[in-house]
């Protein structure tokens, strides 16, 4: 029976020019190249320039997408971006995005949930698409998360960067078999309890300042593990596949050692996992179209692939999204 599906038609990424290394973190805070190698598999990360906003790296990623997928931008009418950086409290950082490319139709909002955000952003934007409601979409995780670091605190600042990833999506009659192009699943979770272990201590509606991240780095890594874990495999089961047969595994980028303990609870081979973190960090929203972007950029996905998307954030959120190429 034909069905609607949300086939990827292009990605796009944007990384910040400036880089900073592992060693120049050493000479900020009590660190060292070695310690963040080894705990967490990262060599540098790209960081916004004075007057560099979210809106501008989603811009710029967004129109690389544009071009690969062949789509006028005027021809978009859904521009979702996950973020928890926005340029403003309000408007929505994608309001900003849909006029930066001259789009005038259709709706543009936000999707708060960390670093699970583009996950949530595609699983609505699937939905959207496969009701009718909306024809071409572009999707766009974009963070300047060195802009909500204590650049104090050693446990937090080594971890993350700034970046931009997007793709561009169309609603697509398919067959509505598993061999299908376009997104075959999504699962989004959330679970509240767990919010003291990954939160930023500010905000405009309690203290009036953007505040600071704040993380229990061991539990956050705890519940990573499971968690993400237990959506793949619901994705999975849901879906028919069994992990050997998906071509490539492209994970939210926090941490190696979390990618690590997926990969051998869930028995998949290291070379079907795509890792940029070492590259550009934790970019939080941005970190799967970021890998996306580097995987389509080096070959390892062409129209066919079966690609498994996966993450977890502060909230906790987490969730997992199967995709044909
Ligand atoms: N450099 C040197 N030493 C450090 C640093 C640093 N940057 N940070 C912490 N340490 C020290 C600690 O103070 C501690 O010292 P102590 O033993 O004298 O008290 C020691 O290293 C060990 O600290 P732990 O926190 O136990 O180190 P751990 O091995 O757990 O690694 C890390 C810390 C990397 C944060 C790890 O817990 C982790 O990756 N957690 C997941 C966090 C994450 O990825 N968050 C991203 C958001 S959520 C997500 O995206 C899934």
């Amino acid at each position: 029976m034909a069905v609607i599906r949300s086939v990827i038609r292009g990605v796009g990424a944007y990384l910040p020019k400036r880089v900073m290394t592992n060693h120049d973190l050493a000479r900020m805070v009590d660190t060292s190249d070695e310690w963040i190698k080894e705990r967490t598999g990262i060599a540098e990360r790209h960081i916004v320039a004075d007057g560099e906003f979210t809106s501008d790296l989603g811009i710029a990623a967004s129109r690389q997408a544009l071009v690969r997928s062949g789509i006028d931008p005027i021809d978009i009418d859904l521009v979702i971006c996950a973020t928890a950086t926005p340029d403003r409290t309000f408007p929505a950082t994608a309001v900003r995005i849909q006029a930066g490319l001259g789009i005038t139709k259709g709706a543009a909002f936000d999707v708060q949930a960390v670093c699970s955000g583009f996950v949530y952003a595609l699983a609505i934007a699937d939905n959207f698409l496969k009701t009718g409601q909306f024809k071409r979409a572009i999707v766009v995780g974009a963070e300047a998360f060195s802009r909500i670091l204590d650049w104090e605190d050693r446990g937090t600042c080594v971890l993350f960067g700034d970046g931009a990833g997007a793709v561009v999506l169309e609603a697509q009659s398919q067959n509505g078999s598993r061999e299908d192009r376009g997104i075959l699943a999504t699962r989004i979770r959330s679970d509240g309890r767990f919010e003291d272990l990954l939160y930023v201590d500010g905000g405009p509606g309690s203290t009036k300042t953007t505040g600071h991240l704040r993380m229990n780095g061991r539990e956050v890594f705890r519940h990573a593990v499971q968690k993400i874990s237990s959506v793949i495999e619901e994705t999975l089961v849901m879906t028919g596949y069994a992990p050997d047969e998906i071509d490539l595994y492209v994970p939210h980028q926090a941490n190696k050692r979390i990618l690590d303990g997926i990969a051998k609870r869930l028995g998949i081979p290291e070379e079907k996992v795509v890792l940029t973190l070492a590259k550009h960090g934790n970019t939080s929203a941005a970190s799967i179209p970021l890998a996306l972007n580097q995987a389509f950029e080096d070959h390892r996905i062409s129209e066919g692939k079966l690609l498994l998307m996966e993450a977890m954030g502060g909230g906790f959120t987490w969730g997992a999204a199967l995709a044909r190429w």
